[in-house]
């Protein structure tokens, strides 16, 4: 109910008179007064009139389902959404959705992320209410080697989204670190179930510092905010809108195998990895070399300093010279 009272508010754009309110949905004016104390409380700025009913003066920095609809550009990405105050880890519950037949599309946005997870089996420090952490469920019809790809064009995504928003000019450490001032604004943990032939799932998991003032001491130089870095408070409901409308065009794209090479042209332009010396830290050994580009898998090529050219699959990838985090 609170859901469809925020929509007629929404769509008002006006008062909307407690009356009408109650008989769109049916139910007494003393239920609707106690779903708009509901909404103050929640941050919502109402104003009413005994005689011209509520308005909506303005809404908190939420992403509810209700919130993101006004904003959704996509024909069906974030279409269905699952929200919660709190979840361990947005992905964790993505992945049972997935397995229970979630509709491709589906998202997972939480305010707050227990025990959010990174790549390589770290942390994900997830704070309420300053950042975004996003799941969504995709089911493309792929083999299991191009989902790194779906990753890229994940990271993609997000820089678009960055920069028509915010007007910053993000960059991309490979795979999918995204870059501000030489520090990581986001980070993308791709997760799949599958088969050698097939995939049945792939979960791509956002997490954005958005609103974030401060960082715990051990990720105070290599972890920014956008907030930190132009200035400004960010809607975050906004910025979730424009990442999906970004990641559906992509995802579209990249279902037309003929569009990867451009799609992997594009990505370059933000890869700060490619026409670098690196430091590749492996499973087996860690080395030293140039990033010189991409396969057409989106593995990243390095030339060791003894000529030899590697394939890097996965791992951590640095750059060399450069202080802190990159
Ligand atoms: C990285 O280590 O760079 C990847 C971080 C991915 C974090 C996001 S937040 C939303 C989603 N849910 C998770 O538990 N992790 C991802």
């Amino acid at each position: 109910m609170k859901g469809h009272v925020l929509r007629l508010l929404q769509q008002a754009n006006d008062y909307i008179s407690g009356e009408a309110i109650s008989q769109d949905l049916g139910v007494s004016r003393t239920a609707i007064w106690k779903v708009m104390q509901q909404l103050k409380e929640e941050g919502y700025q109402l104003e009413s009139s005994p005689r011209k009913g509520y308005r909506l003066l303005s809404s908190p920095d939420r992403i509810t389902p209700e919130e993101i609809r006004t904003q959704l550009k996509t024909s069906y990405l974030g279409h269905e959404i699952q929200y919660e105050e709190v979840l361990d880890s947005t992905n964790q519950r993505a992945k049972a959705l997935a397995a229970k037949g979630a509709v491709e599309g589906t998202i997972v946005l939480a305010e707050q992320q227990e025990r959010g997870k990174g790549r390589m089996g770290r942390q994900w420090e997830s704070p309420k209410g300053t950042g975004i952490w996003l799941s969504a469920i995709l089911r493309p019809l792929i083999p299991p080697t191009q989902v790194p790809l779906i990753t890229l064009f994940a990271g993609l995504s997000v820089c678009k989204a960055l920069e028509v928003v915010t007007g910053c000019t993000p960059s991309i450490k490979w795979p999918n670190d995204i870059i501000l001032q030489g520090k990581k604004v986001c980070g993308i943990l791709t997760e799949m179930n599958g088969e050698m032939e097939r995939i049945h799932y792939v979960v791509v998991g956002i997490g954005v510092n958005v609103n974030t003032t401060e960082f715990i001491k051990e990720l105070e130089d290599r972890a920014t905010s956008l907030y930190l870095e132009t200035g400004v408070l960010q809607v975050r409901k906004v910025l979730v809108a424009e990442i999906l409308y970004f990641l559906e065009q992509y995802y579209e794209s990249f279902k037309n195998p003929k569009k990867h090479q451009e799609l992997l042209n594009e990505y370059k332009k933000y890869c700060i990895t490619i026409g670098q010396d690196v430091k590749v830290m492996g499973l087996q050994e860690t080395f030293f070399g140039r990033g010189i580009d991409l396969t057409a898998e989106g593995e990243l090529l390095v030339r060791r300093e003894t000529g030899i050219i590697e394939t890097i699959r996965s791992g951590e990838v640095s750059i060399r010279g450069t202080k802190g985090y990159l």
